[in-house]
């Protein structure tokens, strides 16, 4: 019953907002090095209107923002702790302390972005992440907001560290409540976002697709889909292979945001990020986007 009553008072929000909406992937990530707090400021100040925190958990429950289970894609962890990887070669963060991460380096994983070795990032929180959108919003009077992706939920499962009870809580703790919530809580495994809904989270919620996953995309998968997210997030591919799809999305009341726009990576057969834009935006009438460079996303919108 929940369910129901988080979809239909969600639904009537967003019929009502028609704006599309800029989500800056990773932070600034085009220019900063992912999920630092200086890439979700620069996001921030770039006047993006949600940003992306990605989130994995450490040996003692921590939620820290980091795109992968693993640390060495993007931190100095095989220089700072060159014995503690597993069997399989790699450093999972659910193995390390709060305290242990914190010592680490963050740098890019695109090596023509910013370089390597230059100015010190650190791996933040999930709440200092919160704390930054907040606190910007305070003082410029903007509303912007976040949108968490849960990642690996069913690793952290099987690790003993399950996600979605203690997420819930801790943005719960920063008012991120109803069906009106700037949030987007996002994932590529359903059963969490159905957790949450039976743990009576009303927050808008995201399913992500990946290339290959199109079965969601007719009209049962939608109905499926519709009992636990309020919107999808798939991989612009799904959306070129099938741009109907928008249209019987829209038709069940919900949002969809495709993954990833970036201006040094544009799609195949775009003469640059713009005209992907304009494609995705006015052909395909998507309702955001996921985009590395927010300033070229919000120029975009604004001409
Ligand atoms: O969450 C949307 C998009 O970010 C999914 O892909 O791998 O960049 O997290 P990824
Ligand atoms: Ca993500």
């Amino acid at each position: 019953m929940k369910f129901l009553v988080a979809s239909c008072v969600f639904m009537s929000a967003v019929a009502a907002a028609a704006d599309p909406i800029i989500i800056a992937h990773r932070g600034a990530s085009g220019y900063l090095p992912e999920h630092t707090l200086e890439a979700y400021a620069m996001a921030y100040a770039m006047g993006a209107h949600y940003v992306e925190p990605d989130l994995v958990r450490t040996k003692d429950g921590a939620f820290i923002c980091l795109h992968d289970i693993h640390l060495e894609g993007t931190t100095n962890v095989e220089e700072v702790f060159p014995d503690r990887a597993r069997e399989d070669g790699r450093w999972y963060p659910i193995d390390f302390t709060l305290a242990e991460i914190k010592t680490l380096q963050v740098h890019e994983r695109i090596e023509s972005r910013f370089p390597e070795g230059k100015s010190d990032f650190e791996v933040p929180t999930f709440q200092e992440m919160i704390e930054l959108i907040q606190g910007l919003n305070a003082s410029t009077g903007r509303d912007v907001g976040i949108y968490p992706e849960l990642k690996g939920p069913s690793f952290h499962r099987e690790e003993g560290l399950p996600m979605e009870e203690d997420f819930l809580a801790i943005i719960r703790k920063y008012g991120y409540k109803g069906p009106q919530a700037k949030i987007f809580v996002q994932c590529f495994e359903h059963e969490p976002l159905i957790r949450l809904r039976e743990l009576g989270s009303m927050v808008p919620q995201v399913f992500l697709l990946g290339g290959g996953a199109s079965k969601w995309f007719d009209e049962e998968g939608i109905a499926e889909a519709k009992k636990f997210a309020n919107g999808f997030g798939p991989s612009k591919t799904l959306i070129e292979r099938d741009p109907e799809c928008v249209a019987r999305i829209h038709a069940a009341g919900m949002v969809i945001h495709p993954y990833t726009m970036r201006a040094d990576d544009v799609g195949r057969g775009y003469i640059d990020m713009s005209d992907e834009l304009k494609t995705f935006f006015e052909k395909y009438k998507v309702d955001g986007v996921f985009t590395d460079h927010p300033d070229v996303a919000i120029q975009f919108l604004k001409n």
